[in-house]
């Protein structure tokens, strides 16, 4: 299978060759139920749910967890976009297309469940913050996580212990961004390094970005 990440004519956090290489760890691990944390305006949702249903066909789960606008629990700073502030583009014709033609918020639940139409059987979408909702989602089925999402310290801690509370020793893959030096957020990368050597766990540096964590 080819692997494409396309961009649909939305803002992602993989851009040019971040999202192949994204793709890449999808069919090297090829799970059948991907959670994402921290869905943004669904580009990344939409290319795993295709890969998802290329090999499977409807024999997959997505499940996107965002804030899509809800309030986060406390004044945490988690780096957000700040394309989030105004929705501003680069491209005017973008900038007239979604602000003033459509009025849409790409970073809505609504927006992101209209682009993945396709597959309103095989997805399920939640607004909150992870420090809130992550402990109530069941994660039994899910095999592989990307987790991007909120980027402070709290966060990315809170998150892998969650995650690692239901994925331990099952071979399920947490895939984290914004770790190495492609890519950097020194609080993520020093939330990871506490995690994984506190849990004994060994980390795979994924070009210089992605820090690949198996359970
Ligand atoms: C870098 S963007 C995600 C990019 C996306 N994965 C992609 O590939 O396009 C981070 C997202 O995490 C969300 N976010 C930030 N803090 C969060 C939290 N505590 N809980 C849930 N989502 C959060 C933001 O609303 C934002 O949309």
């Amino acid at each position: 299978m080819q692997l494409k990440y396309k961009s649909y004519w939305r803002k992602s956090g993989l851009k040019g060759k971040w999202g192949n290489i994204f793709l890449e760890r999808l069919s090297k691990h090829n799970p059948k139920n991907v959670l994402e944390i921290g869905v943004f305006c669904g580009v990344t949702a939409k290319n795993t749910c295709d890969f998802l249903y290329n090999s499977n066909r409807n024999n997959f789960t997505y499940t996107g967890i965002d804030l899509f606008g809800s309030n986060q629990s406390d004044e945490r700073d988690e780096n957000k976009p700040n394309f989030l502030k105004d929705q501003k583009f680069s491209n005017p014709l973008k900038n007239i297309y979604y602000n003033y033609i459509l009025k849409e918020n790409l970073n809505s639940i609504e927006s992101v469940q209209k682009l993945l139409k396709k597959y309103s059987q095989n997805i399920k979408l939640i607004a909150g913050d992870t420090n809130k909702v992550l402990k109530e989602i069941d994660l039994q089925k899910i095999d592989f996580v990307f987790l991007d999402g909120g980027h402070s310290y709290d966060t990315v801690t809170n998150d892998l212990m969650i995650l690692y509370g239901s994925m331990k020793d099952q071979k399920k893959v947490i895939l984290c961004d914004d770790y190495g030096k492609e890519s950097y957020i020194s609080e993520v990368e020093k939330a990871i390094n506490d995690f994984t050597n506190k849990n004994n766990l060994k980390l795979n540096l994924i070009e210089n970005r992605f820090a690949e964590i198996i359970t």
